[in-house]
């Protein structure tokens, strides 16, 4: 059996936006062409909004197919495992140690850290089933299963408020998740996460730390910094780490980086 971790880009939604696009047609059809309505100020409105409709839902529906063969794992680019192992690569855990990932969806990262440190153990929990309908916690066990990872456990939860006790983990890490997230502070949420790390573990969180969707991260970095912790940086992976910064621009993954650090 060989794992399947799905897709970022959810069929779904570009299934969806596919659907959009030919009704807008259909209409543009029905008002513009077929000769339904008499010419005048309505044709003309109509027929100029579900043609402004469908070629803006179509142009849409091309980024999505392309975004989904960018990051398929069985397509050329594969750039969601390249982004999987680099961000796994930087999670060091003590033996006999636990990691948490925060936003598993299919299990990518929390398996790729588990196969790094076989002699520790990795915690992947999300609250699945909302937009990204295809992850679920049986997808994720059936992935390790079919890595023959044995080291790693799956659970409902919530960024927001973890289930866990304040520093429960040696390790925590995430992978574009809390830009999904609608908050006003998503440094809050941030924090959430980092509450449940011990002192002296480590944490490597992947996203798109722009200034919009998390507002000033360089005084973020002052506030941990502040805090005591150590080694904190904010390691840009969008240019030519992971991606070139043309190549985030086109995908909407431009400020993507990792935020990293020692509690
Ligand atoms: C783009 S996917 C990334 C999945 C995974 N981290 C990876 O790299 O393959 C975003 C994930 O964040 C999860 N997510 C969004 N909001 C969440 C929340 N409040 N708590 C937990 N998970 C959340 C979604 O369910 C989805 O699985």
């Amino acid at each position: 059996m060989k794992p399947n971790y799905k897709n970022w880009m959810p069929k779904g939604m570009i299934c969806g936006t596919a659907a959009g696009c030919a009704v807008c047609l259909g209409l543009f059809l029905v008002f513009g062409v077929s000769g339904l309505l008499t010419a005048g100020i309505w044709k003309t409105v109509l027929t100029i909004l579900f043609l402004v409709l469908t070629l803006f839902l179509l142009a849409v529906t091309v980024w999505m197919i392309l975004l989904y063969k960018s990051f398929s794992y069985n397509g050329k680019r594969q750039l969601s495992r390249r982004i999987i192992d680099g961000v796994a690569a930087r999670v060091v855990l003590p033996e006999g140690g636990s990691g948490l990932d925060v936003g598993c969806g299919s299990g990518a990262l929390t398996i790729a850290v588990a196969k790094h440190n076989p002699n520790a153990q990795m915690t992947g929990i999300d609250r699945w089933g909302v937009e990204y309908s295809s992850f679920s916690k049986t997808l994720c066990e059936e992935n390790a299963k079919a890595e023959g990872v044995s080291n790693t456990s799956f659970a409902k939860g919530d960024a927001v408020r973890l289930n866990f006790a304040n520093e429960t983990f040696d390790a925590v890490c995430s992978n574009y998740v809390y830009h999904n997230i609608p908050s006003r502070n998503r440094q809050e949420i941030l924090m959430e996460t980092l509450r449940v790390l011990k002192k002296g573990g480590t944490f490597a969180i992947h996203d798109i730390f722009s200034n919009l969707k998390y507002g000033d991260m360089q005084k973020y970095v002052q506030r941990l910094k502040d805090m005591g912790y150590a080694d904190v940086k904010l390691v840009p992976t969008d240019n030519g780490l992971f991606m070139s910064r043309c190549e985030a621009t086109w995908l909407g993954l431009k400020g993507s980086a990792i935020l990293m650090g020692k509690k």
